[in-house]
């Protein structure tokens, strides 16, 4: 069996495959609550044969939406409206997670077809943005952030609390912190973003400090038997790289003693001035790094679509999952694709039992 077709077990819950549904924000919801886009879209992720289908990032509270159509999970009717997802993402045989996430000072802004930039200051459906510093993202997001108080930075924390709770309560198996990006999280941490003068600005450990102390109050009302995950920048590709990425190994030693299980590798997004290396599986053999200095087991996405590309990522250890995002818009059945190509004996059964039935004979002819 190739490696990308390995179940893999974290605590709890076993994937059939190595292959993940990175979140990805479908920008469809109404007031955060799932539309009739949401059901379709991830039950069919979830059929193509996916061993972990991570719902997108879902905001804690209103003002952590990017754009007014995010989903949000700040009621226990945004969750309610969610557990059907839950259940089909499971009778399609994948485990269920969601990403819970805030936008910072990236929030308030159109949908990436209608300008992808901040809402002009007074359009009646934004609102004001937080942020650790009033510093604002720069290019399309000009608006400068309210910086927040100690008041806000407890509120925030449980913010993700309930949310926390109430994924657990829909059913979801796996959760994901949104700590990358330049979203709230990852503006804490990043130099960029934060230029505070008490416990949570200047050293490392301090701009850390709301990720560990939000990860731990989360990991008190998350189960011990589901993963808990982050996906985390690691670096920003501005030029102080191996210092960043030095700080980043030793933040991810601290989210593992405060009960992180499962590390998706990613970039800070915290400045429009970054240079971005664009290559396939270009942020592979950092997650390895990250992996290797932290013990954890760890995934990473961006540009790998190649099915040997992906299973020669996890045959030589370099990541547990692949989290795969756009290919999988393009083909909820890659996996079936990525079974044939490598080989898999009876790739149909990549799928679920009332498409691989059939395919499997079609394919024998
Ligand atoms: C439409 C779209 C929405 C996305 N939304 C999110 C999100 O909600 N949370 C997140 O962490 N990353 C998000 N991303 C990033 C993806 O999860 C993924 O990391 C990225 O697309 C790279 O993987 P790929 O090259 O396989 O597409 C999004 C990407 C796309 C294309």
């Amino acid at each position: 069996m190739p490696a990308l077709f390995e179940p893999f077990t974290l605590k709890g819950v076993t994937l059939r495959n190595r292959i993940a549904v990175s979140p990805m924000c479908q920008y469809s919801a109404e007031d955060g609550l799932v539309t009739q886009w949401h059901g379709p879209h991830y039950t069919s992720l979830a059929r193509g044969g996916a061993g972990l289908v991570v719902v997108e990032a879902t905001s804690v509270s209103p003002e952590g939406r990017i754009t007014p159509a995010d989903l949000g999970i700040w009621t226990d009717a945004h969750a309610e409206a969610l557990r059907p997802i839950v259940r089909s993402i499971k009778a399609a045989g994948a485990v269920p997670g969601i990403q819970i996430a805030h936008a910072g000072r990236k929030a308030s802004a159109n949908r990436p077809w209608e300008g992808d930039d901040h809402m002009a200051p007074g359009d009646p459906r934004g609102w004001e943005t937080i942020a650790p510093s009033p510093i604002a993202f720069g290019g399309n997001l000009p608006q400068a952030p309210r910086e927040m108080t100690r008041e806000d930075i407890a509120r925030v924390r449980a913010d993700f609390v309930r949310a926390a709770e109430r994924a657990r309560d829909a059913g979801f198996e796996w959760l994901m912190l949104h700590f990358a990006h330049g979203y709230l999280a990852q503006s804490f941490f990043s130099i960029h973003s934060n230029q505070r003068t008490d416990e949570y600005g200047g050293s490392a450990e301090n701009r850390g400090r709301f990720l560990v102390e939000t990860l731990a109050a989360v990991r008190e009302v998350w189960p011990e038997d589901r993963p808990l995950s982050a996906r985390f920048g690691v670096l920003e590709f501005d030029g102080r790289d191996e210092e960043t990425l030095a700080e980043s190994i030793d933040l991810v030693s601290r989210f593992k003693a405060a009960g992180l299980d499962f590390i998706d590798v990613s970039m800070g997004f915290s400045t429009p001035a970054a240079k971005i290396p664009w290559a396939p599986s270009f942020m592979a053999d950092i997650a390895r790094r990250v992996r290797a200095e932290t013990g954890l087991p760890n995934a990473t996405s961006w540009y790998i679509s190649d099915p040997e590309a992906a299973n020669a990522l996890v045959a030589e250890g370099k990541i547990d999952l692949v989290m795969l995002g756009r290919p999988l818009l393009a083909d909820p059945h890659w996996p079936y694709a990525a079974a044939k190509k490598l080989g898999v004996d009876k790739p149909s059964w990549a799928l679920p039992a009332p498409y691989a039935h059939w395919l499997e004979r079609y394919r024998a002819g």
